[in-house]
């Protein structure tokens, strides 16, 4: 109870030493929201999109869910890409997976109980889809790190190729897909390699 008490004494603290260090802080915020990313990550509380990229309030646009994938039938993440590209047209989409993934771990292991495993059903078929190089691999730590970077190439990939992103690409709108991951062992980022920027 009293943790959540902290929470927002420390919310008090934080809104007046924004306003201190910069008066019109919110004013501006409030007035438009004009972010440049968006970023598609992991709802692990260990890979807070803004602490590790130093992004402020308004830098980022965030969609964080388990093991940060975008299924073409997920309303939820369709609509948050629409909305920052179409809207937004925030100029870079950056998925970023992490080493260590549980959801990813899910996908290597036995079935779970709905609605979790509807939603590793996703990972399970980027596994399925990968199995020999996956098989090929000395063991299951192995194989789950590389899991780990399948699933974001995976879905950098799907992200080239929805409609929403080929029309920005189709009249001239700058914006670039990104594949990232993130390992909790040292907090640095990497680029997987994956990246697109036009049809
Ligand atoms: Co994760």
């Amino acid at each position: 109870m009293d943790r959540c008490k902290d929470l927002i004494d420390y919310n008090q603290q934080w809104a007046a030493d924004r306003v201190s260090e910069d008066p019109e802080f919110f004013e501006r915020l409030c007035a438009i929201q004009e972010p440049e990313f968006l970023w598609i990550g992991c709802s692990d509380s260990r890979v807070p999109a803004n602490q590790i990229t130093g992004l402020q309030p308004g830098e980022v646009f965030v969609h964080r869910n388990i093991a940060n994938v975008v299924p073409r039938e997920d309303v939820n993440s369709a609509s948050v890409i629409q909305f920052a590209v179409d809207t937004l047209r925030v100029q870079h989409i950056i998925v970023c997976g992490h080493y260590g993934c549980g959801g990813v771990k899910a996908a290597l292991g036995p079935s779970l109980e709905d609605p979790l495993e509807f939603w590793v059903e996703h990972l399970r078929r980027i596994r399925d889809k990968n199995s020999d190089e996956l098989d090929a691999l000395p063991d299951e730590d192995s194989r789950w790190r590389r899991l780990c970077e399948l699933n974001v190439l995976t879905q950098a990939e799907n992200l080239a190729r929805l409609r929403v992103v080929r029309a920005a690409w189709q009249r001239g709108q700058a914006l670039a897909i990104h594949s990232w991951i993130y390992d909790l062992r040292d907090g640095l980022l990497k680029d997987l390699g994956f990246s697109r920027d036009g049809l």
